[in-house]
C-alpha cells in the first residue's frame, strides 16, 4: 500500500518536534526532516538531540528509524515528498529595505526555488514558518512560473507551540489552523492536511480558513500574547511606586473571565525568537499598507519590553550604590524561559550586556544553556573577556557576589540553600528577582535585600 510521504525543510525548534509528533501519531506516513546543517542532523540522529524539550526524546526514540528520518539530502526529500512542510527560519531583516523590522524571507524564497527546480510531480507545500501575509502568493508565483512538472498547492499551517511545552502543545493543541486557496484543488489540499492532524486532534479544533486569514492570525496571536506581557509589565512599574503587588493585581483582573488568568506574569521582559520578530513584522506590514497609527500601537509593545529590561538593569546599578564596576554579579538563568536551552532574544542578554557596559564582573549559571552559548556574539564582548564567567552551579555563581539576579524561572532556583548562599556573598547581599519566583519573605528574614518585579519595597 502506498504510504503518504511528508518532507520537512528545516530541522529546528519547530521542524524537529512537529514532525516527530506527526510521525508518532501517524505510523502510516513516512516523515523525513531535512536540513543542510550537518551537525544538526547528526544530533537529531544521536542520543543528544540538538534541542532540549521535555518529552521530546521519548517521541523521537519511538518513531526514529521507523517512519521518522533526519537527513541532509534536501533535494532527494523534496523529490519524494507528497506534502512538503517549510519550517525554515524567518528572522528579522538586518539589511536593506525594512532592516530591523521586516521578516527576512531569503530562506523561504530559496526553499520555494529549490522545490520548483527539483520537484517532479504535484506537491502540497505547507508554510509552517511564521511569515508576513501574502507570502503564499510569492511562493505560488515562484513555483508556478518555474516548474511545469506538476500542480502546486500552497497551504498556510502556522505553528502555535511554545518552547518548553512543545510536546504537550503538539499533543493537545488549542487549535490547528489551515488556510488554503478557496478552489476545488485548494479545498482538496486542505482536506488532505486536515486528515493528517485528525489522527489525534479532535475535528472541532481544526480550523480552516482562507490563506491570508491563516497567515495573519499567526502574527496577531503572537502580538496579542506579547501585548498582555507588556501590559502587566507596565503595571509592575506602577505597583513598585504605589505599594500595590503585581501578582495580586494580576490575580484580581485574571478572575474576570473576559480577561483570563494566563500570560499575566510580570517579568524582566519577554524573550524568545518570535514575539519581537513577529510584532516588528506586523509593524512593518502596517506601515507598508499605509496604517502608521496601527503600526505605532503594536510597536509600543516592543518598546515597553525594551524599557522593562533596561529598567531592571538600571535598578541593579542604582541599588548597588550607583556603581557595579568591578563587582561580581551572579546571574541565575540565561534561557529566555524555563525548560528550554534556547537563548534567542533572552532578557538575560540585555541585562548581562548592560551590566558589562557598567564594568561589572558577571557570573552566569543556567542549568541547560552550554557555556559557549552564554559567551555569545550578541553580548558584544570578546570571547576571552574575563568580565564574563560561567559557573557550574547557582552556589558557585553567587559565591563572592555583591548581588544575585534571577532572569529565568527555572524551578530549581526556588529551593536553593539560601542561607549558604548568603554566607558566601558580600553584605548587604542584594537579590533581584526578575521572575518573582524566590521566597521573598523568607529571604528577607535571612538578611537579603530583595527587589522583586512589581512588588512594594520592604518596609
Ligand atoms: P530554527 O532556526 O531553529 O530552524 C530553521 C532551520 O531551517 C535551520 O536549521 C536551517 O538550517 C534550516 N534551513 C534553512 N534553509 C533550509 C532549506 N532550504 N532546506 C532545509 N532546511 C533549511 O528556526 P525555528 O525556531 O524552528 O523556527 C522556524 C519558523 O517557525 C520561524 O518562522 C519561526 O518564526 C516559526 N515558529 C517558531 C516557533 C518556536 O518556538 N521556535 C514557534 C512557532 C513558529
Ligand atoms: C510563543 C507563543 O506562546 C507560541 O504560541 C508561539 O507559537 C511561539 O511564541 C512562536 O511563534 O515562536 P514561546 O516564545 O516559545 O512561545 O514561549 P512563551 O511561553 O510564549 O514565552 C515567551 C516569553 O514571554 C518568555 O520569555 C516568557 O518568560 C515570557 N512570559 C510569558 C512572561 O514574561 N510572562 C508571561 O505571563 C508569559
Amino acid at each position: 500500500m502506498y504510504k503518504t510521504k511528508i518532507t520537512c525543510l528545516g530541522a529546528g525548534y519547530v521542524g524537529g518536534p512537529t514532525m516527530a509528533m506527526i510521525a508518532a501519531k501517524c505510523p502510516h506516513i513516512e516523515v523525513t526532516v531535512v536540513d543542510p546543517n550537518k551537525e544538526r542532523i547528526e544530533a537529531w540522529n544521536s542520543d543528544r538531540l540538538p534541542i532540549y524539550e521535555p518529552g521530546l526524546d521519548e517521541i523521537v526514540r519511538e518513531a526514529r528509524g521507523r517512519n521518522l528520518h533526519f537527513k541532509t539530502d534536501v533535494e532527494g526529500a523534496i523529490r519524494s515528498g507528497d506534502i512538503i512542510f517549510v519550517c525554515v527560519g524567518t528572522p528579522t531583516k538586518t539589511y536593506g529595505v525594512g532592516a530591523g523590522r521586516a521578516a527576512d524571507l531569503k530562506y523561504i524564497e530559496s526553499a520555494a526555488r529549490m522545490i520548483a527546480r527539483v520537484a517532479e510531480g504535484s506537491k502540497i507545500i505547507v508554510e509552517k514558518s511564521t511569515i508576513p501575509v501574502k507570502t503564499a502568493e510569492a511562493i505560488l508565483t515562484i513555483l508556478r512560473s518555474n516548474s511545469t512538472h506538476g500542480e502546486f498547492q500552497v497551504l498556510s499551517n502556522p505553528e502555535f507551540l511554545a518552547e518548553g511545552t512543545a510536546i504537550a502543545d503538539l499533543q493537545n493543541p488549542d487549535r490547528i489552523l489551515i488556510g488554503g486557496e478557496r478552489t476545488p484543488a485548494g479545498d482538496a489540499a486542505v482536506a488532505k492536511l486536515v486528515d493528517v492532524y485528525a489522527r489525534w486532534v479532535p475535528r472541532e479544533r481544526i480550523i480552516t480558513s482562507n490563506l491570508w486569514s491563516s497567515e495573519l492570525s499567526k502574527l496577531v496571536a503572537n502580538a496579542f500574547l506579547a501585548q498582555r506581557i507588556s501590559s502587566i509589565n507596565s503595571i509592575s512599574a506602577l505597583c513598585e511606586v504605589t505599594g500595590a503587588d503585581v501578582d495580586e493585581v494580576a490575580n484580581a483582573i485574571g478572575k474576570d473571565s473576559r480577561i483570563g488568568p494566563k500570560f499575566l506574569k510580570a517579568s524582566v521582559g519577554f524573550g524568545g525568537s518570535c514575539f519581537q520578530k513577529d510584532i516588528l513584522n506586523l509593524v512593518y506590514l502596517c506601515e507598508h499598507f499605509g496604517l502608521p497609527e496601527v503600526a505605532a500601537y503594536w510597536e509600543s509593545v516592543v518598546k515597553m519590553n525594551d524599557w522593562q529590561k533596561h529598567r531592571f538593569t538600571k535598578q541593579i546599578v542604582r541599588t548597588l550604590f550607583n556603581t557595579v564596576s568591578g563587582k561580581r554579579i551572579a546571574i541565575l538563568g540565561f534561557a529566555f524561559k524555563k525548560d528550554t536551552n534556547d537563548t534567542r532574544e533572552s532578557a538575560a542578554i540585555s541585562v548581562v550586556r548592560g551590566l558589562l557596559e557598567e564594568n561589572a564582573t558577571v557570573v552566569v549559571y543556567d542549568p541547560k544553556v552550554p557555556a559557549e552559548e552564554i559567551r555569545c556574539d550578541v553580548l558584544g564582548i570578546d570571547k576571552e573577556d574575563s568580565r564574563l564567567l560561567v559557573a557550574g552551579s547557582a552556589e558557585e555563581a553567587a559565591d563572592g557576589a555583591h548581588a544575585l539576579a534571577v532572569l529565568t524561572e527555572w524551578d530549581q532556583f526556588k529551593t536553593l540553600d539560601f542561607a549558604k548562599i548568603l554566607d558566601g556573598m558580600h553584605k548587604p547581599a542584594f537579590v533581584f528577582d526578575g521572575r518573582n519566583i524566590l521566597p521573598r519573605d523568607a529571604m528577607q528574614k535571612l538578611g537579603f535585600e530583595v527587589f522583586a518585579i512589581g512588588k512594594p519595597a520592604a518596609a
